[in-house]
This record gives C-alpha cells, sequence and structure tokens, in this order.
C-alpha cells in the first residue's frame, strides 16, 4: 500500500448488528474510496462501553462487527480493518486531547445531552450561579451517567488525530463531533507547534441521514424502543419487508421528496441510495401508483442489496481463523502508524524520549 495516497480513518461502535442507516450513511460509500485513499477502518469496542453493556455481548458483537465490515463490500486487502483496544495510543492520545478540551464544550454535544438525557439527566442551557452547566435531576440520575459518556468525543478524535487523517467519511450525526475534533486539533498545533492534519468531514449527499420508519422526524437508530423502526443489515427479508411495510407516510398519496412528507422522503431516500436511481426518477416511475407501491419496491431494491451481503457474513462469521488473520494484519498496520503520531505528539508536547 503507497504511503503517498491521502489517509482516511473512520469507524463504528459494535453495538449489536449494524442499520443501514450505517450501510447507507457510511460503510457503502467506505467501500468505495479502497483504492484511491489509504483506508483505516476501526471498530470503537472503547467507545461501546459508555453504555451499559455485558462482556460475552461486547466480544460476540466485535467480532460480529468486523465480518459485517467484510461483508459489506470493505476488502481487507485494501484496507486495514481493526479493534481499537488492539491498537496502543487512542486512549494515551485521549487523555492528552482531554487536557485541552473545555468540559463546556462536550457538555455541549447533541449526542451527550440526548443519551445522558435518556438516563434522567439534565444538561442546563445557561450556566448556573456556580458556572456549572448541568443541573442534577436527582441523586440516581446524576450516579448513572459515567464520565465516559462526556469524554466520548475526545476519544473520537483521538482515533481521528491518532491516524493524521485526511479525511473521515461519517453520516451527518457526526458532523458535531468532528467540528470538535478540528478544533481539538487546531487547538493543540497552536499551543505546541505544527503536530496534526485537519480531518475534512466526507458526508454523502445520499442516505446521510436515514430516519426511522416509524417516526420519520428522528434518525434511524440501533437504540430505538420500536424495533419496527430500524431495519438492520442482517434482518432476514421476510422481516424487512414487514417493517418497510408497516412504515409511517403522510397524508395524500402524492409520492414526492418533500418537507411535509418526511415518511415517504425517507422511502425514497432508502430507494434512491439503495437502486442509484436519481429520486427525481424514481418519483417520475411511480405517478399514479400508490403508497404500497412505493413500499414493495422500496422491500426488492432494500432486500436485493442484502441478501448477498447477508449469505457473504455467514461464511465469514464462521470462519474465525479468517477474521482474526484480518485483524492482525490491521492493526499491525494501524499501530505502525499510530505510533510515528504518538511519538511526534509526545515530543512537541515536551514529554522525554524513552531510552532505547
Ligand atoms: P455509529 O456506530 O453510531 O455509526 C457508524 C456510522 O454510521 C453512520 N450512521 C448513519 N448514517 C445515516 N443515517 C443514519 N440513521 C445513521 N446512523 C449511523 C454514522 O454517522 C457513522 O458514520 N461516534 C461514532 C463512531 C466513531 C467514529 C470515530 C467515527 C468513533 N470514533 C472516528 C468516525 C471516526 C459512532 O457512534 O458511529
Amino acid at each position: 500500500m503507497s504511503d503517498s495516497k491521502p489517509v482516511i480513518l473512520t469507524c463504528a461502535q459494535p453495538t449489536g448488528v449494524l442499520t443501514i442507516g450505517n450501510y447507507l450513511g457510511a460503510i457503502k460509500n467506505w467501500a468505495t474510496m479502497l483504492d484511491d485513499y489509504e483506508c483505516f477502518f476501526g471498530v470503537v469496542d472503547l467507545h461501546a462501553i459508555t453504555v451499559k453493556y455485558t462482556p460475552a455481548e461486547l466480544r460476540k458483537n466485535t467480532l460480529s462487527c468486523v465480518a459485517q465490515y467484510i461483508a459489506c463490500g470493505l476488502d481487507p486487502e485494501r484496507s486495514n480493518i481493526f479493534i481499537q483496544s488492539h491498537v496502543i495510543g487512542h486512549t494515551e492520545l485521549a487523555w492528552l486531547l482531554s487536557c485541552i478540551t473545555p468540559i463546556g464544550d462536550l457538555q455541549r454535544m447533541t449526542q451527550f445531552k440526548e443519551k445522558a438525557a435518556k438516563l434522567g439527566f439534565k444538561v442546563a442551557d445557561e450556566e448556573d450561579a456556580n458556572g456549572l452547566r448541568f443541573s442534577h435531576e436527582g441523586a440516581r440520575a446524576q450516579a448513572s451517567v459515567n464520565s465516559g459518556l462526556l469524554m466520548y468525543p475526545v476519544l473520537m478524535a483521538a482515533d481521528i488525530l491518532l491516524y493524521n487523517a485526511d479525511a473521515v467519511p461519517v453520516g451527518n450525526d457526526q458532523r458535531q463531533h468532528l467540528e470538535l475534533c478540528r478544533d481539538l486539533a487546531q487547538r493543540f498545533n497552536h499551543t505546541y507547534s505544527d503536530t496534526f492534519t485537519i480531518p475534512e468531514p466526507f458526508i454523502p449527499k445520499a442516505g446521510a441521514r436515514v430516519m426511522s420508519l416509524q417516526s420519520p422526524d428522528r434518525k434511524m437508530s440501533k437504540s430505538d424502543e420500536n424495533q419496527n423502526a430500524t431495519l438492520y443489515i442482517l434482518d432476514d427479508p421476510k422481516v424487512l419487508k414487514k417493517k418497510i411495510m408497516s412504515a409511517v407516510t403522510d397524508s395524500g398519496s402524492e409520492i414526492v421528496a418533500r418537507e411535509d412528507k418526511p415518511g415517504v422522503s425517507n422511502l425514497l431516500q432508502i430507494y434512491s441510495a439503495m437502486s442509484g436511481r436519481e429520486i427525481a426518477e424514481i418519483e417520475d416511475a411511480l405517478q399514479g401508483k400508490g403508497y404500497g407501491d412505493l413500499k414493495k419496491e422500496v422491500a426488492d431494491a432494500v432486500i436485493s442489496v442484502l441478501e448477498p451481503v447477508q449469505a457473504r457474513y455467514h461464511e465469514l462469521i464462521a470462519d474465525k481463523a479468517y477474521l482474526e488473520s484480518v485483524l492482525k494484519s490491521g492493526a499491525e498496520a494501524a499501530q505502525k502508524r499510530a505510533y510515528k503520531v504518538l511519538g511526534k505528539v509526545y515530543r512537541k508536547a515536551g514529554f522525554v524520549e524513552r531510552p532505547r
């Protein structure tokens, strides 16, 4: 692999089966970048423990996520696929970055506020007389929010900066975290001297924000209480069809992507991203048809893309030796680059070099 190619780094959390949001907003696009970039694809197990989890599930989900990556088209021969905890440097760099990260910036992160709110923890919009931004709603809620949840974006910034990545392909929901990462890189460069590349976000045009099938004003997410709202890439085709056929649509019967039709717009977006056809072309083709016809076509498009992915996944997950070999070479390549950058960071920040 040539060193002169620009570097991309991106990751997903191994918190279960990937959704078609993860697929369309992220992995499908990563798979188109293999030849033009030196690619690092991480499975971020250290991020996954910021919420409640069971160790056995984490282990199973992490390996499953690796197999899902490959099944979705990430070719390990043309990219480096690694598990975050296999590479020394992510948490070390996160510590250094945390020392230049204002707490207020972390408390303002939308994802932190949403996740903390689910645990009953409210973040005040205004500082109180003591300069505190948290409004504690009872000691129990306070105790249930771990500080890792707050620090999450610092670890994410470390993931990116540890590889001096030029670009980070992500869905729209990660935009704010990426802004923080860029701020931290700039702050570090300014405080010490030029060290980090400022990474550019790569957000796809189609599929950057796949919405819930049941509440199309919300992003499709693994943690949705209503599991009919979320399509998983390993859902049985019958289940996929059933979920799509019961998707919420809008009043009227016109099949158009418009702001006042969030349900139909979401289905059209999914259809377009899965089939590669333009939305306008699909709208034309479906003129005069009903929502039931649209849903049937969306289901066919989703199933025809996911069936081969599922078949490949089942082969891969049964071949532990192959997955381990992918992870070994992925971690070696990632570690090599990570050590280089981490060494530079320590030097610039004034740490004594380790005697050789
Ligand atoms: P995660 O695991 O939630 O999602 C992985 C990728 O999928 C995208 N995505 C979506 N895109 C469109 N529509 C949706 N409904 C949807 N849901 C998820 C996400 O934008 C992401 O690209 N914090 C990150 C993981 C991470 C990371 C990193 C990413 C940790 N370190 C360094 C990039 C670089 C996350 O939770 O992604």
